[in-house]
C-alpha cells in the first residue's frame, strides 16, 4: 500500500516526499518533533503530545509556530491517508528554509513542518514478558533535554552502543552520577519500601508524556510516587527498574551491565503498571483521541 507523508503544506508520497538541502533541520537540527502512538484507530495522549510540542517551539523561539488545531488536523489526516490503527505518527517542525547561516532567519520564513506515519508500535512480547537490559553510560547531552529537539546524535551513540552490548537501552548518568533517563525512554525504579521513584521534571530530562500518564495510573492504583534524583547505586540495588515511554510503554528491565535487578524477573509493580497501562490504551475513544483542545 502507498504510504504518504505531509510536507509542507502537501500530501505526498513517503518515497517521493523531499525537503530543501538549506532546511535548517537539516543543516543544524534546528527543529523540536514529536512521536505519538497510534493505538486502534486513537492517538495515545495527543493532547499531551501537542502541549509539550508547543512548549518545545516556544523554547526554541519560532517565531510563528503553526497552531495546535492545523496541526492536529493535518495528523488525522496523514494518518486517515495512510489507514494505519497501531503505529507510530512523527511530527517534526523546524526552523524552516533560508540560506546557511546560524542566527535565526527572518521572521517572514515559515517553519517546516513533515508528518510521518508508519505501522506497528511496542515492544516485542518477549521484552514485555522478560524484561531488557540497560547499558550503562555516561550522558553527553546538551543542558535542556526537556526540549525534544531533533538534535539527537548523543541518543543515537548511546542506543548504538547499548545494542552493539546485547542490551535493550543505554542508562544515563549525570557527570554528578545521578541517572537521567535512557535515550529514548524514562526510567523509574521502585525502593525497598515499595515506592515508586523517578526523577524530577528539570532540564535534565525529558518530560515524558507516558511517563505523566504512568504516573497518574500509579496513584490510582493507590501506590505512591515519589520524584526524586536517584544514583546508579540505587537503581542496582532497587526492588524493581522499569522503563516508561510511547514506544517502550511500560517495560520491565532485568539487568544493567552484568548486574541482575532483583531476582532477575519483572517485578510484580512494573507487571501491574505495564498491564494498567495497556488497559489505558485499550479504553481509548478513536473520536475523542483526536482532539487538541
Ligand atoms: N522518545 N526521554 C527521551 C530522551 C525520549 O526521547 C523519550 C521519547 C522519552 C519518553 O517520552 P514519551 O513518553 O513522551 O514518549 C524520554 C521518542 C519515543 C522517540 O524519540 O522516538
Amino acid at each position: 500500500m502507498t504510504r504518504f507523508a505531509y510536507v509542507n503544506g502537501r500530501y505526498e508520497t513517503h518515497s517521493g516526499a523531499t525537503v530543501s538541502i538549506e532546511d535548517r533541520g537539516y543543516q543544524f537540527a534546528d527543529g523540536v518533533y514529536e512521536v505519538v502512538a497510534l493505538w486502534n484507530g486513537c492517538a495515545v495522549d495527543l493532547i499531551g503530545h501537542m502541549d509539550r510540542l508547543e512548549r518545545s517551539m516556544a523554547e526554541v523561539q519560532f517565531p510563528n509556530p503553526p497552531g495546535r488545531r492545523a496541526l492536529g488536523v493535518v495528523a488525522h489526516e496523514v494518518v486517515r491517508l495512510n489507514r494505519v490503527r497501531t503505529g507510530i505518527l512523527y511530527i517534526q517542525i523546524n526552523r524552516g528554509t533560508a540560506p546557511r547561516n546560524h542566527p535565526f532567519p527572518g521572521e517572514d520564513v515559515r517553519c517546516s513542518i513533515v508528518m510521518t506515519v508508519r505501522h506497528g508500535l511496542g515492544p516485542s512480547a518477549h521484552d514485555i514478558e522478560n524484561g531488557v537490559s540497560l547499558k550503562v553510560q555516561d550522558d553527553q547531552r546538551w543542558k535542556r533535554r526537556d526540549i525534544k529537539t531533533i538534535g539527537l546524535l548523543p541518543n543515537v551513540l548511546t542506543k548504538q552502543a547499548a545494542k552493539a552490548a546485547g542490551a535493550f537501552e543505554a542508562l544515563l548518568i549525570n557527570p554528578d552520577g545521578t541517572v537521567t533517563e535512557a535515550s529514548a525512554a524514562n526510567v523509574w525504579l521502585v525502593d525497598k519500601d515499595g515506592t515508586l521513584v523517578t526523577r524530577p521534571l528539570g532540564p535534565e530530562i525529558l518530560g515524558g508524556i507516558t511517563r505523566a500518564r504512568v504516573m497518574a495510573i500509579a496513584q490510582e492504583a493507590g501506590r505512591p510516587v515519589r520524584e526524586t534524583v536517584f544514583t546508579l547505586e540505587d537503581v542496582l540495588a532497587a526492588r524493581e527498574v522499569f522503563l516508561s515511554g510511547t514506544t517502550t510503554f511500560v517495560l520491565p528491565v532485568t539487568r544493567i551491565d552484568d548486574t541482575v535487578i532483583a531476582n532477575g524477573h519483572p517485578g510484580e509493580a512494573a507487571c501491574d503498571l505495564r498491564d494498567r497501562y495497556q488497559g489505558y490504551l485499550n479504553a481509548l475513544e478513536p473520536g475523542t483521541s483526536w482532539h487538541v483542545a
